[in-house]
């Protein structure tokens, strides 16, 4: 059966959105909004798999949507919204704890990861989390996910679970006119030239909000003055730029600050070694710095602007979830008569 192409990607309410969820994810968005409908959600519910502030969370959300504004997607012509506004997303869930099994959610890298040594002590929604991302997408039947490489174990996870679905409820979906499917295999998009944005401080970690030194990112609210200074107290090494890209191998901090050039310039990195090659890094740094804050600035202060009227960023949610309700409403009306549930 064919689906209609619907692109669905989520992003966390925690802390300060940075170069690496920008370039990683975000611009990815943007552009895909010119060929396919786009639903772009923030998803409150799997901030709270570990422990939010309440004073601190309405701020992040409304922060990730000013964001989103900043950087071009249209809430008009697409949606963005807030996921504990649609409430079938949690109910959809419920649903899919009882489609994926436990052996399957063991294995899952980013829970073990995050859990830590003390496992026992970790929520069980951070547990289960995978299943709630895939109840996001498929609530919208959604076929492409714009999402970053730590991301990949988790779509397979969700295609894992519409595939049994499918399986598990093929008669009752045949019945009900839906052909041999009722889920898509939704897709991930991974591709572009700087999916993995790497530290600042040590480029073979990734840039990340929970790091402790705020040189190790560019958040996306920093001004002129704290981009320029970040990028010049960068790690590198002590050759000058290579006109090959050979010439980056076991060079992690120089590959990421290339990387990070021709991503916001849109460019293949081999025309950054072609400019740049044989160049101090002092020299590519001041080049970054400019390019950087020439992309950056205009969007940190246009999210600094929108963070100024709540109320309208408030208005966007609202009607943002009232259209992703309409939707995620017809999918769950279906799935309960898939499932056998009585519904008046
Ligand atoms: N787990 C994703 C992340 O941490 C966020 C997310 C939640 C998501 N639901 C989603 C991404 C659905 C894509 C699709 O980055």
């Amino acid at each position: 059966m064919a689906f209609q192409q619907r692109v669905f990607s989520g992003v966390q309410p925690t802390g300060n959105l940075h170069l690496g969820n920008y370039l990683g994810a975000i611009v990815k968005f943007v552009a895909l909004q010119q060929s396919h409908d786009c639903i772009y959600c923030v998803v409150d519910m799997h901030a709270i798999t570990v422990w939010q502030d309440p004073v601190e969370l309405p701020r992040a959300t409304r922060e990730v949507t000013a964001a989103f504004l900043a950087c071009g997607i249209d809430p008009k012509k697409h949606i963005i919204f807030n996921q504990s506004q649609v409430a079938e997303h949690a109910e959809l869930a419920w649903v899919f704890n009882c489609v994926a099994r436990v052996g399957w959610l063991n294995r899952m890298t980013q829970f073990k990861e995050k859990a830590g040594k003390d496992r026992e002590n970790a929520s069980v929604g951070l547990y289960v989390y995978p299943n709630l991302m895939a109840a996001d997408i498929l609530v919208y039947r959604a076929t492409h996910v714009p999402v970053g490489e730590d991301q990949k174990q988790h779509l397979e996870l969700s295609r894992d679970i519409a595939q049994k679905f499918n399986n598990d409820f093929s008669a009752s979906i045949a019945a009900r006119g839906f052909g041999d499917a009722f889920f898509p295999q939704p897709e991930p998009l991974i591709q572009g030239p700087a999916t993995r944005v790497m530290s600042l401080r040590d480029g073979t970690k990734k840039m990340s909000k929970s790091d402790p030194s705020d040189y190790s990112r560019i958040n996306l609210t920093d001004d002129a003055d704290a981009i320029a200074q970040k990028v010049r107290k960068a790690k590198t090494d002590p050759d000058a730029l290579p006109s090959e890209a050979k010439g980056l191998e076991d060079r992690p901090e120089a590959e990421n600050l290339v990387g990070i050039y021709a991503a916001l310039k849109e460019v293949p990195a081999a025309d950054v070694l072609g400019e740049f090659g044989g160049a101090q890094f002092s020299t590519f740094k001041s080049a970054l710095v400019d390019l950087a804050v020439a992309k950056l600035g205009p969007i940190g202060a246009e999210t600094k602007r929108l963070m100024g009227d709540p109320a309208y960023i408030d208005s966007v949610l609202a009607d943002g979830s009232n259209r992703a309700r309409e939707i995620a409403a017809q999918t769950m009306s279906a799935v309960k008569d898939i499932i056998g549930f009585i519904r008046h």
